[in-house]
């Protein structure tokens, strides 16, 4: 069975669906305990687990859907926080189209860290990575910490393409975020495609390290060849 939305723009395919046309690799980052693999499990297995069981390197989970006539996969590779394996986890971010950096708003450590988790990304990731802030745990309203605008105000400073506040417990923003980012993905890559195919010349010095997709099982890299259409960069 497949999930299919009400304006049928897109529709969600099982998370195990075994084809698709182009595939994307996400990285998701954060303190310890802010709830990235609850997030992750929540949005592609609509399961969230009470109890905490701290991941240990990383855990891959996929989120497959189709827009258009194209099936796309979300490579998602759930990290750990804890800084014992952190020096592991930065060899993940390269060639990673977008990460999502995770704090729990009821823990100001954790907000505090994000100048970490965005030096990390501005030192290891891709120059053109696309950077999602999630602000996690608005359940528990009596708890929160940091405030809404406090979030927005560091997305916009730090140049996150997107802030979003969500609850992997409620299932607030979840499931959409990965939707939200499947669509800004394939958006990129049909303006890459569209330029790729309006010029004749090729600039080899445009070329971008982490403008990799996976076509029919293909490794195909992009070459943006018309420098007009600037995308904004991630933690300038
Ligand atoms: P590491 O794997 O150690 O990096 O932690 P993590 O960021 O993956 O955290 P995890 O998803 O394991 O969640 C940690 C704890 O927070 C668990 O007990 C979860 O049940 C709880 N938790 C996660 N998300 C939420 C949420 O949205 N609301 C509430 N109330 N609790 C949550
Ligand atoms: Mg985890």
């Amino acid at each position: 069975m497949t999930e299919q939305n009400n304006a049928q723009d897109y529709e969600i395919l099982p998370d195990d669906y075994a084809q698709y046309d182009l595939s994307f690799k996400i990285i998701v980052i954060g303190d310890s305990g802010v709830g990235k693999s609850c997030f992750t499990n929540k949005s592609t297995k609509n399961i969230f687990e009470p109890d905490y069981n701290a991941t240990i390197g990383f855990e891959f989970f996929t989120f497959n859907i189709k827009i258009q006539d194209k099936i796309i996969k979300l490579q998602i590779w759930d990290t750990c926080g804890q800084e014992l394996y952190r020096s592991l986890i930065t060899n993940f971010y390269r060639n990673s189209s977008l990460a999502i950096v995770v704090y729990a708003v009821n823990n100001l450590e954790s907000f505090q860290d994000l100048d970490m988790w965005f030096r990390e990304l501005r030192t290891h990731a891709g120059p053109d990575i696309k950077v999602f802030l999630v602000g996690n745990k608005t359940d528990l309203k009596d708890e929160r910490v940091i405030t809404t605008q406090q979030g927005e105000e560091f997305a916009k400073l730090n140049h996150a393409n997107k802030f979003i506040e969500a609850s992997a417990k409620e299932g607030v923003n979840t499931q959409n975020t990965f939707i939200d980012i499947a669509k800004i993905l394939f958006d990129e890559y049909n303006n890459y495609k569209d330029d790729d195919q309006s010029s004749n010349t090729t600039n080899k010095s445009n070329e971008k390290e982490n403008d990799y997709v996976s076509e029919s099982n293909k490794s195909h890299r992009l070459e943006k060849t018309n420098t007009n259409k600037k995308q904004k960069k991630c933690c300038k």
